[in-house]
């Protein structure tokens, strides 16, 4: 049996870190950050994953920036849209599976129930533009592939919702948040427990000739508004008394109150309905999710 040899791509990311740990039981787990991988260095990019010979390439980066984005726009596409082109054909090439990420923000946010795989996506910012382009590139390219699409992803380890708050409680009596979008915070170890378990799963069914290419929706059980997932934050950590934190005053705003220069959807809310059936795979309510990210954290 040839053992299971896996690359990470952007292995210092919220994901990319979780699934370092994650994958491990699954085999060889080889992860590369930007200065092994570099996403915008396209053939030094396909010539590393044919050299490396993976049965498995899990792309965990991307850039995310969703309001330089706007600004950044080529940088953006290169990275998120161009990028996943050459992955896939390298993932074509060595016969292996492709894992690959993408974003509710690929949604224009109009619909008022949770989004399906079905609906039609239509991005409003130039991050889910060039999201967007990435998935089709992974779709459109042949490789066998599974394709989450993700959303409000929040971790001890990087840049985050969670950690922004975190410290802006500290440092300040008063805080605004947005209240009127709405979606499910998801913990970057959850997506990576979930990965793990659909990996195996798929290398089975590929072995066995039943395995089918597909995309899913893959995010945390619940709803919030940034303004709700702000306020848990408070006062998880406070029950926790974990850090000292200062905030006297969480008062929830309305987008118009709070300019960006990337425009977000009002509802992104994934199902992942798709998930549990195709998989067997469900993932936790996001206060549960969050009460046991917040409990590892260690001064
Ligand atoms: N964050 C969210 O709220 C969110 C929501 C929905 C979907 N997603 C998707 O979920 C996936 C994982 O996101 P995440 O939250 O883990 O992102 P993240 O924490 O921002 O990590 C992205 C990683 O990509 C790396 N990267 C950026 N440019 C690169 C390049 N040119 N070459 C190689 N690596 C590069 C970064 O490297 P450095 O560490 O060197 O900067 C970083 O480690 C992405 O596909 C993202 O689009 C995220």
């Amino acid at each position: 049996m040839t053992p299971t040899k896996i690359v990470i791509l952007g292995a210092n990311g919220q994901v990319g870190y979780e699934l370092q740990r994650s994958l491990l039981p699954l085999g060889e787990v080889i992860a590369l950050d930007r200065t092994q991988a570099d996403l915008t260095q396209l053939d030094n990019l396909k010539q590393t994953l044919i050299d490396l010979k993976p049965n498995v390439i899990v792309n965990a980066a991307a850039y995310t920036a969703v309001d330089k984005a706007e600004e950044e726009q080529d940088l953006a596409m290169l990275i998120n849209g161009e990028a996943l082109k050459v992955i896939a054909e390298a993932t074509k090439q060595l016969n292996a599976l492709l894992i690959h990420y993408s974003t509710d923000y690929v949604f224009d946010g109009t619909k008022t129930e949770p989004y399906t795989e079905d609906d039609t996506p239509n991005p409003i910012n130039v991050y889910g533009k060039t999201k967007l382009a990435g998935e089709n590139a992974v779709i459109g390219s042949g490789c066998d592939y599974l394709l989450f699409r993700t959303s409000w992803v929040y971790s001890l380890h990087g840049h985050n919702f969670l950690k922004t708050i975190l410290r802006f409680a500290q440092e300040r009596e008063e805080l605004s948040i947005v209240d009127d979008q709405i979606g499910r915070p998801t913990w970057a170890r959850s997506i990576a427990d979930v990965t793990v378990k659909c990996i195996s799963q798929a290398l089975d069914r590929i072995k066995e000739n039943h395995f089918t290419s597909d995309l899913y929706h893959l995010s945390s059980q619940g709803d919030t508004s940034w303004y709700g997932f702000a306020l848990e934050i408070i006062e998880q950590t406070r029950q926790k008394m974990l850090y000292n934190l200062r905030l006297k005053k969480l008062a929830p705003i309305s987008t118009d109150q709070y300019p960006t220069l990337a425009k977000r959807p009002a509802n992104s809310r994934l199902c992942a309905d798709k998930l549990e059936n195709d998989y067997n795979v469900l993932l936790p309510n996001w206060q549960h999710a969050l009460t046991a990210c917040i409990s590892e954290y260690r001064d």
